[in-house]
């Protein structure tokens, strides 16, 4: 099968994910860093700015599947982040809460929420890692952490698999305060 749209049977179709309405070039810079091609849909759905295709696959740039889709957060959205970054900032067992999450999340990803791409080679997730780190290491500062975990590393999942945590807030399928993990997941 050379490509997705020759398969026939049900498969993972995409994944929707959000950035911050004035980041759109920022959440292209990552997913390109990460090896993905990006292509614009033409939709708009009820907003003004199109949504946008990723292809983790540079090679077959199927709009309609193994894609994920980039597109503004939504005004309804928007009210409810807003009121939980404000009570968060207020609420120190909430800003202790959200804290722990986010450190779990660099240190301890397995088991947190996220969903993952798929390359290759070990030494593929490494140069994915690398390349993201030096396009926007500096740009993102403490909003990017890359963690890369090897089968014989001791806090490893203990299998055979190269897996790269990307935790980041620049798209997410869900809520900004929590941000989005990107697992970069090695082929044994
Ligand atoms: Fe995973």
């Amino acid at each position: 099968m050379d490509k997705i749209a020759d398969y026939n049977g049900n498969l993972l179709n995409h994944v929707e994910t959000l950035y911050r309405p004035g980041e759109r070039d920022l959440a292209v810079r990552l997913v390109e860093a990460l090896g993905c091609a990006v292509s614009d849909t033409g939709f708009k759905g009820d907003g003004t700015e199109s949504f946008l295709a990723v292809h983790p696959n540079p090679d077959d740039r199927n709009m309609q599947n193994n894609a994920f889709y980039m597109s503004p957060m939504r005004p309804e959205q928007q009210v409810i982040e807003a009121r939980l970054r404000r009570l968060s900032e207020q609420d120190a067992e909430l800003k202790a809460g959200l804290d722990g999450y986010r450190q779990a999340a660099k240190v301890a990803p397995f088991g947190i929420s996220h969903f993952a791409l798929r390359y290759p080679t070990g030494a593929a997730v490494q140069s994915a890692a690398d390349r993201l780190a030096e396009a926007l290491g500096a740009t993102l500062g403490d909003r990017l952490n890359i963690r890369v975990f090897r089968p014989q590393d001791a806090d490893s999942a203990g299998n055979t698999l190269v897996q790269g945590f990307v935790y980041q807030d620049v798209i997410v399928s869900g809520s900004f305060l929590y941000g989005q993990l990107i697992e970069l997941q090695s082929q044994p």
